[in-house]
């Protein structure tokens, strides 16, 4: 998968990777290093950027399509309002994560890492967060919700989405 012609839109974002590159081209390895700065830029990493930085770097595409999908911190979806990290360390692990995991992406409509239609929420999941004494446990942004089940979890969210339409 060669880097095909595509049109880059001449704007500011764009501007800034160019100079980021520019400005770490020459650093053994940049590519990781850019595609961070990348996702900071655009919050995630179209098809269209990951292009962008296969051309600025001079390595063909797959290279970085390859690294994006690799690594779980690279997102090529753009990520939503607020992001629901679930707990999936032992402890949480052996209390039902994963059935309260099974129950989101049922009630959510999306798979781990995909983000709502309305950009609500983004499911994500993590390894402990250091409330193991709580779990299951579940993060959104930054507030952590603890001896959760399925119905709970669901509940939870239905509640923030709602508390954030009526504000
Ligand atoms: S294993 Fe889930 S918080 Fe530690």
């Amino acid at each position: 998968m060669e880097s095909k012609q595509i049109h880059i839109p001449d704007n500011a974002e764009y501007r800034e990777l160019k100079l980021f590159i520019e400005a770490n081209s020459s650093t053994p390895g940049p590519l990781i290093q850019v595609l961070h700065r990348a996702q900071k830029i655009f919050g995630y990493l179209p098809m269209e950027v990951q292009h962008f930085v296969a051309r600025e770097l001079g390595v063909p595409h797959s290279q970085v399509y390859g690294v994006v999908t690799f690594y779980n911190f690279f997102r090529t979806e753009p990520i939503g309002d607020h992001i629901v990290n679930i707990c999936l360390g032992t402890a949480c692990h052996v209390k039902g994560a994963s059935e309260i995991l099974k129950a989101l992406e049922k009630e959510l409509g999306i798979r781990v890492g995909g983000t709502t239609k309305d950009r609500f929420y983004t499911l994500s999941t993590a390894r402990c967060f250091g409330a193991c004494g709580l779990a299951p446990v579940m993060m959104v942004d930054d507030e952590v919700y603890g001896r959760l089940n399925p119905q709970k979890t669901i509940q939870i969210l239905k509640d923030l989405r709602t508390a954030q339409t009526v504000k």
